[in-house]
Order: structure tokens, then C-alpha cells, then sequence
């Protein structure tokens, strides 16, 4: 009898065991009868959480941080922009428990100040990284597919994206005009939606080589591809540093690149070559890298002007990338730093984390979550390279992914794994995507995802809706900002508010900043107001 009951308490142990095995997750030194309580953390955190002490103790410490901030209105000498594309509030809340754990901060989630960006563009509901680049770099909304250019130009429309009346100017050009040093960085093609939004005016993403316009059956020298204007348009050629992917798009289609790729151009030009020419023209001093090995080996005392293109194509994805030949985003970010920091007026700079949004499409949600904490891992480098008191850092997103985080399993499960038992009794996922390519059924049913391996990273999460593509969201993103006005980054608004907030910080663009005489003026009368009511 006893043996029965013993019998059937092993049985009952092992189909609770099950979900931890599917998720790959199952950590046999700890509690193997009580899977239940699997944790990372130890016995003895554990039980300190048990504790009501733990937890008004951490309360307590966080009422006091609070309590100590002071608004910071210090003018803002340098500003650094982190953009994680595609980076929805459901993204950062899961990477938390991917780089350890629910209770653990990604480097961002320590800022003072947050707020909510809503991100529609002009002509739809939901923003694409190209509209979403115009508003948050120039301050103005745009349409679906166009980068650097009013609603009064349509996607694919040469003709009006000719008109400079046209051009939205990014936080990059206000900051040159005032001149400071600019640069961007990015783990996609240089010339894609993102980081386009810095220097480029189109009224199409996809125009990013000569190839492409004329794909369009534009003539590609009246309507200027996104890699022309990079080096010649007029913040373009101004950047001082330009890291990321693309190469190809910078040289022609009968050139091989440094790793045997074949460039798009068609007009013959090698970009590269005209970029190098054309600093040394200005007296200035360029360097060009296309390999990790070189990013390391740059003698910043004689780079002033920095541009590394690390692949022909988008950076590959962090759990892909050969750490010897393609640089980290937070090697790329540090090196970005570096130059910059030489200006004696400050600088402006953008940083993306352009995969999380590539990994979503594809409904890799490791990669997402792989690529967000290496985002996390650049914004701390940049943490601990300035300073609070003259640097303005705000990390955002451009627009939502359709990712759910969601079921109900235990403290510490496997975010990348299973929740628990549907009403279909089948398992079902903690991560899912609204749509997307993760769709699959198998006679009639919803598929059985505890036959999947989750541990691989291309394993493609369930869908709703079918779609090569999964899609983006339409829900707000978060905005998190430290550093000199971090405190006006607060409340829900409208994306294309961000850049003017941070010129306000910086003294550049044509709205009002924080070094208006007026506002000076205002501060005054204000300190005599209270003189003459204290004099009373
Ligand atoms: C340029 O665009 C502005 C604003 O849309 C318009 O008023 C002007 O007529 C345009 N100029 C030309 C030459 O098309
Ligand atoms: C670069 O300049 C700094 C400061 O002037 C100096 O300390 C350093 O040795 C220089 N590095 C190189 C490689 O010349
Ligand atoms: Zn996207």
C-alpha cells in the first residue's frame, strides 16, 4: 500500500517535472522533488524574501533614492540618445528575467525619470522605424515609410522629397549648427530606417543604395539614395562617427568588399574611398575600420572622424556574431564615446539597438531578448563613461512588437519556456506574438509546443494569425532619461516631443532651451519676487 501511494507521488512529481524539461530549464541541484521552486537565487535569498523585513527594507531604500533626487538643471553638454527598435514594454519586462532573474534591473531601469511615447505616424495606426525616426530625431511626425520629410511627402513619391521646404532636420544637424560633434551608431545597415532618421531625407526606407531607386524607376541622381546622403548630404557628411552594417551599399557591384561581398552601387562610386578623400580635404583627421580588430586598434588621438562598417549586411544577431570579426554594440558604443568625447563643445549621439526588432519579426524572442540585454550592456557602458552632471542619456523605442508575456508560472521559470496547460491541454509558451511566422496547427489542433526545443535560438514562438512578418504594436513605448533635464522626460506625449525636450537640455534647435535669456530672465524675476516678499 505504502509503496501504491509512493508510486503514484513519483508520478505526479514527474508530469510536474515535465514543462521544465520541454523548456530545458531544469536545474537538478536544486529542490529535484520541488520543481515548483526552482530558482535560480539560493535557499537562503529565498527565504530572506519570505521575510515582510526584505521587502520594506528594499521599499524603504527606494523612498529615500527618491526623496534625495534633485531636479538636475545643469545645461546639457553632451546628449546620447538609445533607441532599442522595436523595443515594447512586454520586451524589457521579459529580458529581466532573461538576463537573471524577475527581480533583476537592466542598466536603464536605475534612470530617475520615465515617461510613455505615443508612436502613431501621420497616415497609420501603427509607426514603422522610418516615420517613428523622423519624429523622435526631428521633432516632427511623419508618414509611414518616409524618413527626414514632412506628411507632405508620400512614401515612394520623389518629386516633393526633392523640396528642401520639405526636409525635417534632425537633433544631429541643430547640434552641428552649434557645433558640437555628432555620430551615430547601430547593429543594422547604417543606411536602414533608424539611423537614417539622422541624417537622410526620403520619401522611401528602401532607397538605401542607387540600386534601389532605380528599382523604383526613379532616376537615382535626381532622387539621392540614403548611402549618397550619408556622405554627402549635409549632416551626413558631418558626422563624425558612423559604426555599424551596410558596407555594401557603399560600394559598387563590381567591387568585392574586405570579406569577398559584392557592393549594390551601380554608379561606379566607392563611397568609402570619397569619404576618406573628403575628410582629408577638410584637414581632418579619418579613420576607417570594417573588423572588430581594427574598431580596437583605433588611435583616437589621430581620429577625429570614425566610420566602421562591420558587415556588407545588418550587424549579425549577438548569439550569431563571430566575437572575433564584428564588434559588440557596447564595443561599438564605447569607441563612439571615445571620439566624441574629444569635443570641446559636447556632442550629440545615437545608438541603436536595431536587432531586438529584427528577432521579433522572425518570432525569435531569444534573439529579442538576447539583443535587449546586449542594448542594457551599451547603455551601462555609457553610464560609466559620463557624467550625470553634463550628459543627458534618454533610452526609448521607436514602436511596440505584438510579444505577450503572460500565463502564470512560477517565480524564476524559464521565460523562453512553458506557462503551463492550456484548456486544450496542451502547453502553451509564456512568450507569444499576436501573428507572425510562429503560426502552426496540426490536424485540426492548436500545435503541441512541448514537443519544440525552445533552447534553439531560431525556435520561432507561437502565433495568432499567420504573417511571414510578425508585425509591430501599437501600444506606447517607455522613455527613460538620466542626466541634465532628465526630469522633463515625464508623463505621456507624443513621440516627436523627445528631440525637442532634449535640445531644450542642450541649448541647440530652434524652439527654446534651458539658455534662452528669457528663461534666465524669468528664473530672475522669479528670485525677486521672493527677495521683496522675505525683505517683508
Ligand atoms: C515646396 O514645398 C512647399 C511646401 O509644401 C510648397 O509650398 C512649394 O510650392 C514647393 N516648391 C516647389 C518648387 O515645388
Ligand atoms: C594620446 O594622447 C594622450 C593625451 O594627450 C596621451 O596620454 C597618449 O599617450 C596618446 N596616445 C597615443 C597612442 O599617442
Ligand atoms: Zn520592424
Amino acid at each position: 500500500m505504502k509503496m501504491r501511494v509512493e508510486g503514484i507521488a513519483f508520478f505526479l512529481q514527474v508530469v510536474a517535472v515535465l514543462p521544465f524539461f520541454v523548456s530545458g530549464h531544469w536545474d537538478d541541484s536544486v529542490h529535484p522533488h520541488f520543481p515548483r521552486k526552482v530558482k535560480k537565487r539560493s535557499t537562503e535569498e529565498k527565504s530572506e524574501e519570505d521575510s515582510a523585513d526584505f521587502w520594506i527594507r528594499n521599499a524603504q531604500e527606494a523612498v529615500k533614492e527618491r526623496l534625495l533626487r534633485r531636479a538636475n538643471e545643469n545645461i546639457a553638454k553632451n546628449v546620447i540618445l538609445f533607441l532599442g527598435d522595436g523595443m515594447s514594454i512586454p520586451t524589457i519586462s521579459a529580458a529581466r528575467v532573461y538576463v537573471g532573474g524577475e527581480e533583476k534591473q537592466l542598466s536603464f531601469d536605475t534612470f530617475p525619470y520615465t515617461g510613455l511615447s505615443k508612436t502613431y505616424c501621420i497616415d497609420h495606426q501603427v509607426a514603422d522605424s522610418a516615420c517613428s525616426a523622423t519624429a523622435y530625431l526631428g521633432g516632427v511626425k511623419g508618414n509611414y515609410g518616409t524618413i527626414g520629410v514632412t506628411g507632405n511627402v508620400k512614401r515612394d513619391d520623389c518629386p516633393p522629397m526633392r523640396n528642401s521646404t520639405n526636409h525635417v532636420l534632425s537633433i544631429a544637424h541643430w547640434s552641428q549648427l552649434k557645433g558640437k560633434m555628432t555620430g551615430l551608431v547601430t547593429t543594422a545597415r547604417v543606411t536602414h530606417a533608424s539611423p537614417a532618421g539622422v541624417y537622410a531625407h526620403t520619401a522611401e526606407r528602401d532607397w538605401e543604395s542607387d540600386n534601389d531607386v532605380i528599382a523604383s524607376n526613379y532616376d537615382s541622381v535626381t532622387c539621392r539614395d540614403i548611402a549618397w546622403q550619408l556622405v554627402h548630404g549635409e549632416t551626413g557628411k558631418k558626422l563624425n562617427v558612423v559604426l555599424g552594417g551596410g558596407r555594401a551599399n557603399f560600394l559598387p557591384q563590381n567591387t568585392k568588399d574586405e570579406d569577398g561581398f559584392q557592393g549594390n552601387r551601380v554608379d561606379k562610386v566607392n563611397l568609402i574611398k570619397v569619404w576618406l578623400e573628403q575628410k582629408k580635404q577638410l584637414g581632418a583627421k579619418p579613420t576607417y575600420v570594417w573588423n572588430k580588430e581594427g574598431l580596437l586598434g583605433v588611435d583616437y588621438n589621430q581620429t577625429d572622424y570614425l566610420l566602421g562598417l562591420f558587415n556588407p549586411d545588418h550587424v549579425s544577431f549577438n548569439l550569431k556574431r563571430d566575437k572575433n570579426k564584428e564588434p559588440s554594440l557596447q564595443e561599438m558604443t564605447e569607441a563612439a564615446i571615445k571620439v566624441l568625447s574629444q569635443s570641446e563643445n559636447g556632442y550629440f549621439l545615437f545608438v541603436e539597438g536595431a536587432r531586438i526588432d529584427m528577432g521579433h519579426h522572425n518570432a525569435q524572442a531569444r534573439m529579442a531578448l538576447d539583443e535587449t540585454s546586449e542594448f542594457s550592456k551599451a547603455v551601462q557602458a555609457a553610464i560609466d563613461m559620463t557624467s550625470e552632471s553634463d550628459t543627458l542619456i534618454v533610452v526609448t523605442s521607436d514602436h511596440a512588437h505584438t510579444m505577450s508575456y503572460s500565463g502564470y508560472a512560477h517565480r524564476g521559470n524559464d521565460v523562453l519556456g512553458i506557462a503551463g496547460n492550456a484548456d486544450d491541454t496542451i502547453p502553451y509558451t509564456v512568450l507569444n506574438y499576436a501573428n507572425g511566422p510562429g503560426y502552426k496547427a496540426s490536424e485540426g489542433r492548436r500545435h503541441d509546443v512541448s514537443k519544440d526545443d525552445m533552447s534553439n535560438e531560431e525556435y520561432r514562438y507561437p502565433g495568432i494569425s499567420p504573417l511571414h512578418m510578425e508585425t509591430h504594436g501599437g501600444d506606447d513605448v517607455a522613455i527613460f532619461a538620466k542626466g541634465p533635464w532628465a526630469h522633463l522626460f515625464t508623463g505621456v506625449m507624443e513621440e516627436n516631443v523627445i528631440p525637442h525636450l532634449m535640445s531644450y537640455a542642450s541649448c541647440v534647435g530652434n524652439g527654446e532651451t534651458a539658455c534662452d535669456p528669457l528663461e534666465k530672465e524669468w528664473h530672475f524675476s522669479r528670485i525677486m519676487i521672493l527677495v521683496k516678499k522675505n525683505s517683508k
